[in-house]
Parts: C-alpha cells; structure tokens; sequence
C-alpha cells in the first residue's frame, strides 16, 4: 500500500472540537445556544442510528437538540404543520428532516417547505440555486465535508481534474458545484457513462458516491490521485465504500477509508451549518 490514508475520523474530531468553542462564545453572547431540530417519520433502523448520533453529537458541541419523532403513517399535512412550527421557533436554528421518508410523503414539498435560511441540510431548492450561482446559502453537510478533507490534504485545488462518480443532489450535483468554485475542471459520471475507467483515470481527484459496493477499481485510478470514497454499503463482508479500496491505495496519493473517512464528516458539517445559521440569524 502507498497511499496516505485521510483519516476523517481524527479531522471531524479536532473540527467539533474548535466548534464547540466557538459555540460556547456564541451561547455567552447571544444568551441561548443554537438549536437543531431533527425530524424522524417512521421506524427505519439506519435512519434511526443516525437520528440519535446526530442528536448526541449536538449536545456534545454545546448546541440544543430538538428531537421529534413521528409514526411511519403520519399524514403529510401533519409533517408540514411540524415544519411550519419550527419555521417559526426563534429557538430554532436549524431543521434537518430525516430522509428517505415514507412512500405516501412527497419529500420536494416537505424539502421546500423548511425555511431556506434554517435548511442546515442544504437541500431546499433556493440552497441548490445559492451554491449554483456562488451566493451564500447552505451546503450539504457530505459534500462540504469531502471538500475540506479535500483541501486540508491539497491545498489550492484550482485546474486540477476532478471526477465526480454520482448525479444526487444530496451529494454528487453539490459535490460538483463546489469543485466548480474551486476553479476544478469537473466531469461528472453516473450510471449511463460510457468507458468510466477512462474517465476516472485522467482525475487527480475521484469523488465516488453511487452506492455500489467496490465499484470503481483500483486500476482505474491514476497513480498520485486523490480519492474520496463516499459509499457506505452493508455487505456479507460488513461496510465497504464505492471504491475498491485495496486496490485503489496501492495507486493513489491519498485515499479515505469506509468506516472512517467521509462519514464522520457529515454529522461535524451539520453542526457548523447550525452555528453559522444561529449567527446569521442573531445579526
Ligand atoms: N439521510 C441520509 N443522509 C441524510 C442527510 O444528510 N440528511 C438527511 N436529512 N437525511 C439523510
């Protein structure tokens, strides 16, 4: 192996670290500290982990957590009327609704529904135009952490060639965006890509988030590349990420490991986003 391993865990450690000071001064000045709320529909297991982790990792910051659960058969209206309600909560400075939701609930209306300067998660419609058009907005928590793992190991990434294997506006089309902003040449593959190895060996930055376990393989990956993996699929051999991972870190500059890599980068991300909007909000 000699690729460096980006260890994200110990970056998003040391990140919540500075932030929890940082929230402690907001909470001194503004005499309140910000607030989260997190909406879970229903029973998904994932969804749940996830759910708590990140309401743990907010009180750990100093931050309040707002908690709501509801039955996997609320009615859509009920869902917005909660939306609605913390819209309109002063104490309330961020709103993340847990996804996927249920099938009968229409997830673009409860998306558009939040507030676009509380949608800590990014995904409000006006967010994705804010990013697209270089204003300041919310970005999504996973992409924006891949980029400052990107940039703590790289530097300026301006001209480099960056792939982005993934079209979902929760990572992929954000994801891009933001290399853009870097002044990134960005190619942007999915499934319909024809000769994806070609592609993905002229990148010195892959970003891999299609969600198929060990996809992209190792002697894609041109020797030196960067390489974020942000797959997080369940298999017979526990969590593997989108990139073959042995293969690949015998290739690569650097290389993010699953566990262990992007993922603890996200939960840190949202709570930046929730202070930047309680200062926002405060000014
Ligand atoms: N489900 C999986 N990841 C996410 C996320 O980052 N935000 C929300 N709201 N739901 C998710």
């Amino acid at each position: 192996m000699s690729a460096e391993i980006i260890d994200g865990k110990a970056f998003a450690e040391a990140f919540r670290g500075r932030l929890a000071v940082q929230v402690a001064a907001f909470a001194a000045a503004a005499k309140r500290a910000p607030g989260l709320a997190v909406v879970l529909v229903g029973e998904d297991p994932a969804s749940a982990v996830y759910v708590r982790s990140k309401g743990k990792a907010t009180r750990a910051a100093g931050m309040e957590s707002f908690e709501h659960r509801l039955p996997a058969t609320v009615a859509q209206d009920e869902l917005l009327a909660l939306v609605d309600r913390l819209n309109a909560d002063p104490a309330v400075d961020g709103i993340l609704v847990q996804l996927p939701l249920p099938g009968h609930i229409d997830e673009r209306v409860v998306i558009t529904r939040i507030d676009p300067d509380k949608d800590v998660d990014g995904f409000h419609p006006v967010n994705a135009g804010r990013l697209a058009t270089g204003l300041e907005g919310f970005v999504p928590c996973t992409p924006l952490g891949c980029l400052m793992l990107l940039k703590d190991r790289l530097g300026d990434l301006a001209g480099l060639d960056a792939v982005v294997i993934g079209r979902s506006n929760i990572v992929g089309k954000p994801m891009a965006q933001l290399l853009l902003g870097e002044s990134c040449t960005v190619t942007i593959a999915h499934s319909k890509t024809r000769d994806l190895s070609s592609v993905v060996r002229r990148a010195d930055i892959v970003v891999a988030a299609v969600g198929r376990p060990r996809m992209i393989k190792g002697e894609w990956i041109k020797p030196g590349a960067t390489v974020i993996d942000v797959g997080i699929n369940r298999t017979e051999d526990g969590l593997v990420g989108d990139v073959d991972f042995a293969g690949a870190a015998s290739v690569a500059g650097a290389i993010t490991p699953v566990p262990g890599g992007v993922g603890p980068m996200t939960i840190a991300v949202l709570l930046r986003n929730t202070l930047v909007s309680a200062h926002r909000r405060a000014s």
